[in-house]
């Protein structure tokens, strides 16, 4: 059985003091969990100070970005050699948010993967269609092709972990209904079943994310090819985030 995991991506909020109250709360009110894998994405520069405050513990630490080089003359850019050096196990790759607001494109998805890969690090690669492409009805042909392009040239699957957002549920309230999410984790499954076997695609970690919540997290979370959730919104309030965490424990 896979094993699940709960990561919130806590975007571009809190202070280093309000992360660390946040993280503390987490930290306490999930400590009787022993499965499963919880992570946490604040802003760079609470990085450390949650770090800190969750080293030794059952949880994880995961940037939301980061530039696919070393070191250099990137004005701005922060490497995954120095996410690293905070702490950190996971990153973030491909956000819709990235996508829409930076411009990101797919073939510097792939290098951030590379790299991530790499460094040692994770990567938890967002794909996902916009509410557009989906009422045109390209939205497995629109993830597909994000898959492919992000994880290209990519042979280390093992610690690679997928998130499908589609874009107009994020942020939004409104929810792919679990079957619909269902339907779209599968057919990712399965185009990593084509080009890498059906073992690496069985084992292969596949989140939802998109206005994720405690009350809609457990029937999303009882579907066969669903192994957790990336949390925005609900993931800045440790009771909220604890109570999906719990819910994701249960079922699974
Ligand atoms: P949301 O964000 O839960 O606030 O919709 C999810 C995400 O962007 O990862």
């Amino acid at each position: 059985m896979r094993r699940w995991m709960v990561a919130g991506n806590w975007k571009m909020h809190t202070t280093i003091g309000e992360a660390e109250t946040i993280s503390k709360a987490i930290k306490e009110g999930t400590k009787d969990i022993d499965k499963g894998e919880i992570v946490l994405a604040p802003p760079y520069t609470a990085l450390y100070a949650v770090h800190k405050v969750i080293k030794d513990s059952h949880i994880a630490l995961a940037a939301q970005n980061m530039y696919f080089q070393d070191k250099g003359a990137y004005t701005g850019e922060v490497s995954p050699i120095m996410l690293k050096d905070t702490g950190c196990a996971y990153v973030i790759v491909g956000h819709s948010e990235r996508r829409k607001y930076f411009y990101e494109k797919d073939e510097e998805i792939n290098e951030k993967v590379k790299k991530v890969l790499s460094t040692g690090l994770k990567p938890i690669v967002c794909v996902g269609e916009t509410e557009s492409e989906r009422e045109k009805g390209i939205t497995e042909f629109v993830v597909g092709m994000q898959v492919k392009k992000a994880l290209f040239g990519v042979t280390d699957m093992e610690h690679i972990v997928i998130a499908y957002e589609p874009v107009w549920a994020i942020g939004t309230g409104k929810n792919a209904t679990p079957m619909e999410a269902e339907t779209v984790h599968r057919f990712i499954r399965h185009i990593i079943g084509d080009v890498y076997g059906d073992s690496v695609a069985q084992n292969l970690q596949i989140l939802y994310g998109g206005s994720v919540t405690p009350d809609n997290i457990g029937a999303l979370i009882a579907m066969e090819d669903i192994d957790g959730a990336l949390v925005g919104g609900a993931s800045l309030k440790a009771e909220s985030f604890t109570g999906i965490i719990r819910k994701v424990a249960e079922k699974r």
